[in-house]
């Protein structure tokens, strides 16, 4: 009903305007006096955590591209080897896993059977699995040896915005957690992180104030038939994840790449007009990183691309050499796709709301897929 909706036209946009509230939800109290996590449920000990060698992250969808940034927050804050792999695809390769194997489960709600088969997998090869989900008492925490619970509440609209933005509040708080257990808490760059966290939320208000701008490119690219998105590093998952919105919302072909695969294959779908949307790493400390990202745009420009820049606020380099560009304020950045995946998720909205489909129940999509 248009009470549930709070005002708003869809749950989608009322969903995303809850994000600042989701995120602060889910960080609140979960700190320790040490330093630790409070986790929800723990059938596991410390040592347990201590014991882990080797850590998977299994998910679907959003959730995958969740796991994707959690790979770079754990294996930089924990050294541990980390890989993330999608749930339809892990069992059947035999993954070696044993019981000093961490296997993280995301699951928005904790019910997706490639998710649960993916667990229990895991669990008859005698590793511990941690699920992260957002629905109590669901099928895969209850079968899990620890859970964190994100607290978005629920999410209606069948594609994920606050549920996605809370599974990565929850990845940072479980890499801290491993880097508490472990004995490497006390490194600055992870102490800092905490601090860094809790100002997310009022970073994400400041994003969302700022979106008409977004909202106005968006309707103005209805007619287009494809984009394509890039990054690099945590940039990376948030232009796959950019891209599945697009698909899910506008029915448009959009693909998610590393902006360093450009020249191996996806520069040669750039014509004239194609839409590219390019998640810029931060400038900050000369990175070598957003030097390549502004070469990667120049190539796409000499193409003819009408290039989008999400950007962090100072960096004046982009500016010149992109159509549009879209700041975010600075963060940490491990921390940054909080807050680079906002505008993406407005950016498909409002193109889906465009072309005037359904944006919370789009064609041949489930909210939860039960079937393998
Ligand atoms: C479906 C939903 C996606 C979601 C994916 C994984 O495809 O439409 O939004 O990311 O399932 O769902 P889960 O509940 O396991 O996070």
């Amino acid at each position: 009903s248009a009470a549930e909706k709070d005002g708003y036209e869809y749950f989608m946009l009322k969903e995303i305007a809850e994000q600042p509230r989701a995120i602060a939800d889910t960080l609140r109290g979960r700190f320790d006096t040490s330093g630790g996590i409070i986790l929800d449920e723990v059938r596991m000990s410390d040592q347990d955590f201590r014991d882990v060698d080797k850590v998977f992250i299994v998910a679907c969808g959003s959730s995958y591209h969740a796991g994707m940034v959690a790979k770079y927050a754990i294996e930089h804050w924990v050294r541990l080897p980390c890989e993330v792999e999608l749930a339809s695809e892990f069992r059947y390769r035999d993954p070696v896993l044993d019981r000093s194997t961490l296997v993280i489960v995301i699951s928005q709600s904790g019910e997706t059977m490639d998710t649960l088969m993916a667990l229990r997998h895991a669990r008859n090869q005698k590793a511990r699995v941690l699920a992260i989900s957002n629905t109590v008492g669901a099928t895969i925490p209850r079968e899990s040896d620890a859970v964190l619970y994100t607290r978005a509440g629920i999410e209606v609209a069948v594609a994920s915005t606050k549920a996605f933005l809370t599974q990565l509040a929850a990845c940072y708080l479980v890499g801290l957690h491993l880097a508490a257990v472990r004995g490497i808490k006390y490194a600055d760059e992870v102490a800092a992180v905490v601090a860094e966290l809790a100002g997310t939320p009022e970073k994400i208000s400041q994003v969302l104030e700022a979106m008409e701008p977004v909202r106005e490119l968006a309707r103005r690219m209805g007619t287009a038939d494809r984009a394509l998105f890039i990054g690099r590093h945590v940039g990376f998952p948030v232009a796959m994840e950019g891209a599945l919105k697009l698909k899910e919302l506008a029915y448009m072909h959009a693909e998610g790449f590393a902006a360093g695969e450009l020249k191996h294959g996806p520069i040669s779908l750039i014509e004239a007009g194609t839409p590219v949307v390019v998640v810029v790493p931060s400038p900050r400390g000369r990175s070598l990183l957003h030097d390549k990202v502004v070469s990667n745009i120049q190539e796409v420009k000499a193409r003819g691309a009408a290039v989008i820049a999400i950007a962090e606020e100072g960096d004046d380099v982009v500016a010149p050499h992109v159509d549009h560009v879209v700041f975010t304020p600075r963060v940490p950045t491990l921390l940054a796709p909080l807050l680079t995946a906002v505008p993406l998720q407005v950016f498909a909205c409002e193109l889906a709301a465009a072309k005037g489909l359904d944006i919370d129940q789009p064609r041949n999509l489930a909210k939860s897929v039960t079937v393998e």
